[in-house]
C-alpha cells in the first residue's frame, strides 16, 4: 500500500538536505574523506571538562535534572545567556530569550511563527541549506539577494524590494548570515549592518540574523568588532538574533537560542511547545555549567586557532595542487572555503571524478534558491584532521585532472 496519497501538501514538498545526503554518500565508504560537513573537530571539545561537569551535575542528584523542564529554556541558563549577550553588546531582557534545540530549530520556529503560504522570505545567494528548507517547509516564496566581497548587495537589495511590493507581495523578513557565512565564510562589513539595520527599519521589514560561528575569527584576518551583530545596535526588535554553541561547546548538546521581541518569543514559545516541549534539560545543565566554570570562554583562543590552522592547510594545499582551476575568497573565520571552479569545469561534473578518487563535498546549487551556483564548492576543512586535508585536496586535484581531461575529449564539449 502507498501512504504517499495520505501526505499533506507541505509533506508531499519537503525536501532532503543535500549536505545530509552528501554525509550519507561519505559514510558508505570509510576510505572517502569528506569536505562536505560543517561539523566540528571532536578533538576539539573539551571531552575531560564535560566529563568532570556530567559527573558533579548528576551527583547532585537534584530532583529536576533528567525531569521535562519549562519551554522557554533552563532560567539559569538564560540569565547566563544575558550576560554571554552582554559581551557582545546585545541586551535582551528575559522574556525576549528562548533557548531552542539547535540554531536549526530556532529556524524552524520563525518559519511557523511569521510565515503563511506565499509570504516572500529574502535570502541570500547563496544562503544556508538548513535555513532554505525551514523556510520551505513553511510555504515561504523564496526570492534571492546577490552578495558581494563584503556581504549582501544593498542595491540589489532595495531593487528587489520594491519590485515585489509593486506586484503585491508581501515580504515577511531578511534571512541573513553576516558572520563567515554559510556557505561562502564571507564577513559582512559592519557599514552594511548599519545600512541593513537602516533599511529594514524604513522599510519595516524583519532581519533574521543567524550566528553561530561570530566568535570563531582568525585573528590573522578579522577582529573581534568586525563581527559585530546587527542586533546589538536594534532597540526596537527589527532583528530577530539566533545563536548556537554548537560550533563552540558541541552540536551534541543541541543548546542553541533566539532573541526576539517579547511578543515573537512568545509565540516562539507556543509554536514550540508543540515541536518538543523544551529542549533536553540534561543538556541544558551541561552547557550551564561549562559557561560557569569558564569552558567556553577560556576555549575560545584556542578554538579559533584550531580552525584558522586547518584553514591554512587546506588554503596551501589548494595552491599547491589546483591553484590553476580554482578561486577562492580567504575564509576570514568559521568553517567554509568556498571555491569556484574555472569553466567549463563545473561542480556537479566533478562531484563523481571526486567519489571515485575518494573525496566529497557539497555542490554550490544546494545553497541558491535559483538553481545558480554550478561552479561552486562548499569546501569545510573543521572535521577532517591536517593530513586528512592534505590529502582530500591530493585526491580532488586528481579528480579536477581527469574531468578536465574528459572534458576535453567529450564531443560535447568540443561543440
Ligand atoms: C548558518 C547556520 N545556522 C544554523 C545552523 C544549525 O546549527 P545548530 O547545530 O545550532 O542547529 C548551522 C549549522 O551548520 C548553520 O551553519
Amino acid at each position: 500500500m502507498s501512504h504517499e496519497r495520505f501526505l499533506s501538501r507541505a509533506a508531499a514538498a519537503m525536501q532532503p538536505s543535500p549536505i545530509r545526503q552528501m554525509g550519507a554518500v561519505a559514510a558508505q565508504r570509510a576510505d572517502v574523506i569528506s569536505f562536505a560537513p560543517g561539523y566540528p573537530g571532536p578533538d576539539a571539545f573539551a571531552w575531560e571538562a564535560y566529563r568532570t561537569i556530567a559527573d558533579r551535575v548528576l551527583a547532585r542528584r537534584d530532583r529536576d535534572l533528567l525531569q521535562y523542564g519549562p519551554t522557554r529554556g533552563y532560567p539559569p541558563l538564560i540569565d547566563a545567556l544575558q550576560t554571554l549577550h552582554a559581551a557582545r553588546d546585545i541586551t535582551a531582557e528575559r522574556d525576549e530569550i528562548l533557548v531552542t534545540t539547535g540554531s536549526q530549530q530556532g529556524l524552524d520556529l520563525v518559519s511557523r511563527t511569521l510565515i503563511d503560504p506565499g509570504d516572500v522570505v529574502l535570502v541570500e545567494l547563496p544562503s544556508y541549506t538548513g535555513a532554505i528548507l525551514a523556510f520551505r517547509n513553511a510555504q515561504a516564496a523564496l526570492v534571492g539577494i546577490r552578495q558581494e566581497a563584503d556581504g549582501i548587495d544593498l542595491t540589489d537589495l532595495d531593487r528587489t524590494l520594491h519590485d515585489l511590493r509593486s506586484k503585491g507581495r508581501r515580504v515577511k523578513f531578511l534571512y541573513v548570515v553576516p558572520n563567515f557565512q554559510n556557505p561562502t565564510g564571507l564577513l559582512m562589513s559592519l557599514a552594511k549592518r548599519r545600512a541593513l539595520l537602516a533599511w529594514a527599519m524604513r522599510e519595516q521589514v524583519l532581519i533574521v540574523e543567524d550566528d553561530p560561528y561570530g566568535a570563531l575569527y582568525f585573528d590573522d584576518a578579522a577582529k573581534a568588532s568586525e563581527t559585530r551583530s546587527i542586533k546589538a545596535d536594534d532597540p526596537d526588535g527589527w532583528v530577530i538574533y539566533l545563536s548556537s554553541l554548537s560550533k563552540t561547546l558541541a552540536p551534541a548538546f543541541r543548546t542553541a537560542w533566539v532573541v526576539a521581541s517579547p511578543t515573537l518569543a512568545m509565540r516562539m514559545e507556543l509554536a514550540k511547545q508543540a515541536t518538543d516541549l523544551c529542549t533536553g534539560n540534561f543538556d541544558q545543565r551541561l552547557v550551564l555549567e561549562a559557561i560557569r566554570d569558564g569552558v567556553l570562554e577560556s576555549r575560545l583562543p584556542t578554538l579559533r586557532e584550531y580552525y584558522r590552522t586547518k584553514r591554512v592547510v587546506m588554503e596551501e594545499a589548494l595552491r599547491a595542487e589546483i591553484g590553476d582551476a580554482v578561486r577562492w575568497p580567504a575564509p576570514r573565520g568559521g568553517f567554509f572555503l568556498w571555491a569556484s571552479l574555472a569553466p567549463p569545469l563545473d561542480a556537479p561534473t566533478l562531484l563523481p571524478f571526486a567519489l571515485n578518487q575518494g573525496v566529497t563535498f557539497v555542490v554550490g546549487h544546494a545553497f541558491f534558491i535559483d538553481h545558480g551556483g554550478g561552479p561552486f564548492m562548499r569546501l569545510a576543512f573543521s572535521l577532517p584532521t591536517h593530513d586528512q586535508i592534505r590529502e582530500g585536496v591530493r585526491r580532488l586535484g586528481a579528480a579536477v585532472r581527469e574531468a578536465q581531461a574528459s572534458a576535453a575529449v567529450s564531443p560535447a564539449r568540443e561543440t
